[in-house]
């Protein structure tokens, strides 16, 4: 329950900007792994990874990540709800050539947004919520991705 608030608490400000605080992440994302970059069919159309960064396309996929952070921090008691939601999703990402090991990396993304925009907030306590949350959203889609 505790970890409950400190998520729900954190999420209020940046999920009302989701881009922003998405892009930071997505920034991340693409030092961490540029290849990533790669897997997004509309990428040949933009250079490096700002420039893509702010390409319509990426920005709507963006969007689509920190809608389903946003839908997982609303059913944090019921998270199970979206079991089905979360398997289609990593079958789809499957497809589309994205491996297991890459969600892992948007989750070490998301903690260094939150990092970022949360500064002294950003406590051990808050950290572990939010993996915690996280790695029940990646261990539906590994299993859907897996089917
Ligand atoms: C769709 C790539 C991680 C949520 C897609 C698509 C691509 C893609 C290429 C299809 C085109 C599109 O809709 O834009 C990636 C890559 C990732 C990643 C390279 C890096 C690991 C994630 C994560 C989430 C997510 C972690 C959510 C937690 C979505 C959603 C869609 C989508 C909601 C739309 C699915 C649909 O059409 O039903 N992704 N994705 N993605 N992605 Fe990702």
């Amino acid at each position: 329950e505790k970890d409950k608030g400190l998520i729900r608490d954190s999420w209020e400000s940046l999920g009302k900007n989701k881009v922003p605080h998405g892009i930071v992440m997505f920034t991340r994302l693409f030092e961490l792994d540029p290849a990533l970059l790669t897997l997004f069919s509309y990428s040949t159309n933009c250079g490096d990874a700002p420039e893509c960064l702010s390409s319509p396309e990426f920005l709507e996929h963006v969007t689509k990540v920190m809608l389903v952070i946003d839908a997982a921090v609303s059913h944090l008691d019921d998270l199970h709800t979206l079991e089905d939601f979360l398997l289609n999703l990593g079958r789809k990402h499957q497809a589309v050539g994205v491996k297991t090991q890459s969600f892992t990396m948007v989750g070490e993304s998301l903690l260094y947004m939150l990092q970022s925009s949360l500064g002294p907030a950003y406590t051990t306590p808050l950290r572990q919520a939010w993996l915690n949350m996280y790695s029940i959203v990646v261990s539906a889609m590994t299993r859907g991705w897996a089917k």
